[in-house]
């Protein structure tokens, strides 16, 4: 066992709608980890119990402590593709993405990705993730190989894809149901691995896919579905043209049973309220991409329309490499702040912190195991500095409460500014 001691902080809900009472942070705090990888203790110093006073000690000392960051929409097989020039989603995927994905097939460039693409992961805080792969049962192979050497809790699956797109990066609606069953048995549950349903968007999917992906998540309730929703005009006329029957793009999803109260639907940029009102009957969530959708240019996410209206849809945080600019929360959390600004309404600090931690468990179903510093849950943490440049340190100078801190963290901070990223009781961030 040994004791972490430092500034610690995590949420017992959404600050935004309950209140300064649902943020607990503790000054002068310590975590006690048992040798289970789990947070034995956690509280104030000035409380912790006589039994664990002689562990050892590894004092942070003004740096926070929070639950490890999670990431609710990225692409492992994009971990490498950052910065590609593209005009807008279409002409992206089809000039860059698709070239780049179709290597998966490869087991060696798959592993060497994996290892790769997680280390990015930890090197920003962040310990989680609901991640896509390709269409290639290898690669999914590779991500929870290494994801299980590391012991993260990681949700991805096959992609599912059967048209307009390169051949090299198809399947049919039957390999699709026969993989997925056959990767699910494999993998979910393994350790702290999820298997996710993972049709890639309408677009690539026929009628007799979706079915086949209908009937794969009535076979297997409760598991995790991801796909993208709504995240650009030209993709949303396309889906109408290929499915005339359809009242809006949810409804093609709705049609074949993929909306669940497991579902993350990547942007909902530009739904309708029947859309929205439908998403939130189903108890369906939405995953916001900003620094992706400012790089594609794919339209101004309007998050608390989405969370507050009539029909309220929770909403995730996701950094969507490599349609996302950047692996860091805080630049994912920067631009939802931007992105807010411009729509009329500002995401607080805390509001931020809460969706990348306990929020998205939440919604990747994991909130009994992770997303707070409560005894119990796995040891999933990170260790941030938010003096750990000069610029930062006098920015710090300035700072008149916590929720100050944490503010200029989001607009300043990288990963320099990550001390430590801890994953079921080890330090594991890598040093480059
Ligand atoms: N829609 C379908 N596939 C993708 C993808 O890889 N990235 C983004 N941003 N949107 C998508
Ligand atoms: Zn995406």
């Amino acid at each position: 066992m040994k004791c972490l001691t430092g500034q610690i902080l995590d949420y017992a809900d959404d600050p935004r709608r309950a209140g300064d009472s649902a943020i607990r942070h503790i000054e002068d705090g310590v975590i006690v980890i048992g040798d289970d990888g789990r947070i034995a203790w956690s509280g104030e110093r000035s409380d912790l119990p006589a039994n664990y006073a002689t562990l050892e000690t590894i004092d942070y000392g003004r740096k926070l402590i929070l639950p490890g960051l999670i990431d609710a929409h990225l692409h492992f097989p994009q971990y490498r593709m950052l910065a590609a020039f593209g005009k807008d989603l279409l002409d992206w995927l089809n000039r860059y993405t698709f070239i780049e994905e179709q290597r998966y097939c490869d087991g060696e460039i798959a592993a060497a990705a994996a290892r790769a693409f997680l280390d990015e992961l930890l090197r920003n805080g962040i310990t989680s993730c609901l991640a896509f792969s390709t269409i290639h049962p290898v690669a999914l192979d590779c991500l929870f190989d290494e994801a299980s050497r590391r012991n993260m809790a990681v949700a991805s699956g096959k992609t599912l894809m059967d048209r307009n797109a390169p051949q090299g990066l198809l399947d049919t609606p039957q390999a699709a149901y026969d993989d997925s069953t056959a990767l699910i048995a494999k993998w979910h549950g393994k350790g702290r691995l999820k298997y996710a349903i993972s049709p890639r968007f309408a677009v690539t999917s026929t009628e007799a896919q979706l079915e086949a992906t209908g009937t794969l998540v009535k076979e297997n309730p409760g598991l995790l579905i991801q796909t993208h929703l709504s995240e650009n005009p030209a993709e949303v006329e396309f889906v109408a043209s290929q499915f005339p029957w359809s009242k809006d793009y949810t409804d093609v999803y709705d049609r074949y049973g993929l909306l669940t109260p497991s579902s993350l639907f990547a942007h909902g940029i530009h739904l309708s309220e029947r859309e929205l009102a439908r998403l939130s009957e189903a108890q369906s969530a939405v995953v916001h991409c900003p620094t992706s959708n400012n790089f594609l240019g794919s339209g101004l996410f309007r998050l608390h329309h989405t969370t507050e209206s009539d029909h309220p849809v929770n909403v995730g945080v996701g950094c969507d490499v490599a349609g996302g600019m950047s692996y860091s929360m805080f630049d994912t959390l920067r631009d939802a702040f931007t992105v807010s600004q411009l729509v009329g309404s500002r995401i607080s600090a805390h509001e931020a912190f809460f969706r990348a931690t306990l929020g998205n468990a939440r919604l990747l179903g994991t909130d009994k195991e992770v997303g707070t510093l409560e005894a119990g849950k796995y040891a999933d943490l990170v260790v941030l500095d938010p003096c750990a440049t000069p610029l930062m340190a006098e920015r710090h100078a300035l700072s008149r409460d916590l929720h100050d801190v944490l503010f200029a963290l989001m607009i300043l901070g990288d990963d320099r500014a990550v001390a430590e990223t801890w994953v079921a009781g080890d330090p594991v961030k890598p040093r480059s």
